[in-house]
This record gives structure tokens, C-alpha cells and sequence, in this order.
């Protein structure tokens, strides 16, 4: 068992994809086997940052329930890891206030998801809320409220991380020793495209494949998927290189990949074939996880009850770290 602690986070955006599973959920099921601590946690009020007003955030509850029904089908097994919603333990609050008076303004507005976010709502000042400019401090107050050091993220998230390290350090300096700076634990992942053809695989597009899905949707989506555009006809030549389909085989069709190709470049497997071999092998893929979110969505209340007893647990390590906080400030 590796020494360190893990930590990670996603918010509430109700079912998974094939992007979100490659990218960052079948590494957490690897990560609870090899490292004994792993907190994963529904990132509520982060979500907060772009939701507002009752019917936005009644949105949380549902999609946090559809999330965590995927990620226990997925393997994540509440007794190997703390599995709990980010608000249900309020000490996150109380420390992301304190870190935010330690944070200097212009790290904050110079992290690129931070720009990236106010150039995508075309916003001024007056319409970007104060909470997403802390999302950086907020995310650092989950990582070292559990004082984890390992952070499995996406390339997208390295500049989170950077900024953690920097606050967990400014606090240590100003306060003595306290948290551990923590290190990304970057995810190599394929990078998987939605069935546009365009951009990679993301619900906000609607060109994802859902974990979900049942066999029939899966189907249709894949049917829907753009080949290589030179390909019109059944019998001009594909290049496999270029076309979206061919990339998913490599993931969902290993073991046939000679022959798809083969069949491609010679005109021999038109694509509507190829894409129903490729719904198969999502299909066959993913069977087993259908089967067992099945089982989880039909038992009464287990997700309810497996993030209660997360949060119970989180709570104990939390509430320890607040009161060290206190202390080391000369607030207790
Ligand atoms: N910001 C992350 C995302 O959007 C989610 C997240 C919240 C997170 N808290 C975290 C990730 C702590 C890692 C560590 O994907």
C-alpha cells in the first residue's frame, strides 16, 4: 500500500460519460487499491459558482445522486474510501473563509480556468460572483482539510494545484508547519471524442455516451458519430487516423483492431457496420456496470446512506484539522 493520502473531487453534473470515466474515474477505482486514505467527494457548493436561484440549484441533489450511483458502479467502494458531498461537512467553509484572507487577489485572477470562465460568460465585474474567483481557495480548503497530499487531476486542473501548493504554504509560513503541500497525481487518459467529431466528449455539447445509457441510446449516439469527412461513400478508402470511430475501437474493440482497420482502408467494412461493432463492443464494455448501477438505483435509500456515513467520517479528520487551524492562528 503506497504512503499518502488521496483526495478528489467532482462536481454535480448528474450521469457520467465515457469522457469522465477514462478521464478521471477509473483511476480513482485504481487509486483506492493502492493508497490506504482516498477521499472523494461531491463538489457542491463549487457548483455554486455557475448555478444560481432555486430551480439551478435544485439540479445538486438529483445529479449528485446520479453521480454517485456511477461511481460505485464504476468499483469505488465506500469501504476503501470516504465517499461524501462537499457540504455536508461545513469545516470546509469555516477554512476556505480563513485561507481566503492569507490568498493575494492576483494569483486568483490570473489562474487560466478563472480567465477562461469570465471570457466564456462575456461578463463584466459586476456579473462574476465572488465564490469563482475563490474557487482555487475552495478547492484547496477540501484538499487540506483532510490534509491530503495526492490530487489525482486532469492536465486542465494543474494550474489548481500549483495555487494550492502556494496556499498551503503561505499558511505554514505564516502560521508554522500545518498542511502538506499537495502534488498532482496527473491521469494519462486517451483523450476521448464526442460524437461530433469536433470537441472531446462533454454533456454541456451534448456528443457524450453515457455510462448510463442502455444498449438501444448507446447504439443510436454511436450511429450518429462523424467519420473521416472524406469518406462519403461506402466505397471510397477511410483513414482510421482521422476518424473518431477507429479511435474508440481502440479502447472498446482491442482485439479487432487489425481487422477494422483493414477493412476500412480498403473500402471492405462501410462505416455504418463499423459504428454497430463499435456500440457492440461499448455495449459489451459496459454490461456489467448497467448491471450493477441496476442493483445500487434499485435499493432505498444506499446512496443516501453511504454519504451519510462518508460524511461522518470525513467529519472526525475535519473537525481535528479545524481545531489544529484555530490553534496555530491563537483563535482558540
Ligand atoms: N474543480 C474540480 C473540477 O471541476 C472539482 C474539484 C473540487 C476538485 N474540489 C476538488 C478536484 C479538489 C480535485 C481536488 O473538476
Amino acid at each position: 500500500m503506497a504512503e499518502g493520502r488521496i483526495f478528489s473531487g467532482m462536481r454535480p453534473s448528474g450521469r457520467l460519460h465515457l469522457g469522465n470515466y477514462f478521464g478521471a474515474l477509473a483511476n480513482w477505482v485504481k487509486l483506492q487499491n493502492e493508497f490506504d486514505q482516498c477521499f472523494f467527494a461531491v463538489a457542491d457548493v463549487h457548483a455554486l459558482t455557475t448555478l444560481q436561484g432555486k430551480d439551478q440549484v435544485a439540479e445538486i441533489k438529483p445529479n449528485t445522486h446520479e453521480m454517485v450511483l456511477d461511481w460505485l458502479a464504476a468499483g469505488i467502494n465506500p469501504e476503501r474510501c470516504v465517499l461524501f458531498v462537499q457540504s455536508h461537512v461545513p469545516e470546509v467553509l469555516t477554512l476556505n473563509s480563513l485561507l481566503s484572507m492569507s490568498t493575494p487577489l492576483g494569483w486568483l485572477l490570473r489562474v487560466p480556468t478563472f480567465k477562461e470562465k469570465v471570457r466564456q460568460m462575456g461578463s463584466d465585474e459586476e456579473h462574476i460572483p465572488y465564490g469563482l474567483v475563490g474557487y482555487p481557495v475552495l478547492q484547496t480548503a477540501d484538499v487540506i482539510l483532510y490534509k491530503a497530499d495526492r490530487v489525482p487531476v486532469g492536465k486542465d486542473q494543474v494550474p489548481h494545484i500549483e495555487i494550492m501548493r502556494e496556499i498551503a504554504r503561505r499558511f505554514n509560513h505564516l502560521y508554522g508547519d500545518t498542511f502538506p503541500e499537495p502534488q498532482a497525481l496527473l491521469t494519462e487518459t486517451p483523450m476521448i471524442a464526442g460524437t461530433d467529431g469536433v470537441a472531446k466528449m462533454s454533456k454541456s455539447l451534448d456528443n457524450q455516451i453515457e455510462l448510463a445509457a442502455d444498449a438501444e441510446e448507446t447504439t443510436k449516439r454511436v450511429k450518429r458519430m462523424v467519420t473521416d469527412p472524406q469518406r462519403q461513400r461506402k466505397t471510397d478508402p477511410g483513414r482510421p487516423e482521422v476518424c473518431n470511430v477507429y479511435s474508440l475501437h481502440k479502447i472498446f474493440n482491442p482485439d479487432k483492431l487489425d481487422e477494422i482497420h483493414q477493412g476500412c482502408v480498403t473500402a471492405g467494412i462501410g462505416c455504418v457496420d463499423d459504428k454497430l461493432t463499435l456500440a457492440d463492443g461499448i455495449n459489451t464494455y459496459l454490461a456489467e456496470f448497467r448491471e450493477r448501477r441496476r442493483e445500487f438505483a434499485a435499493k432505498p435509500g444506499y446512496v443516501d446512506e453511504v454519504l451519510a456515513d462518508g460524511a461522518a467520517r470525513a467529519t472526525v479528520v475535519a473537525r481535528e484539522t479545524i481545531r489544529e487551524v484555530y490553534a496555530k492562528m491563537g483563535l482558540a
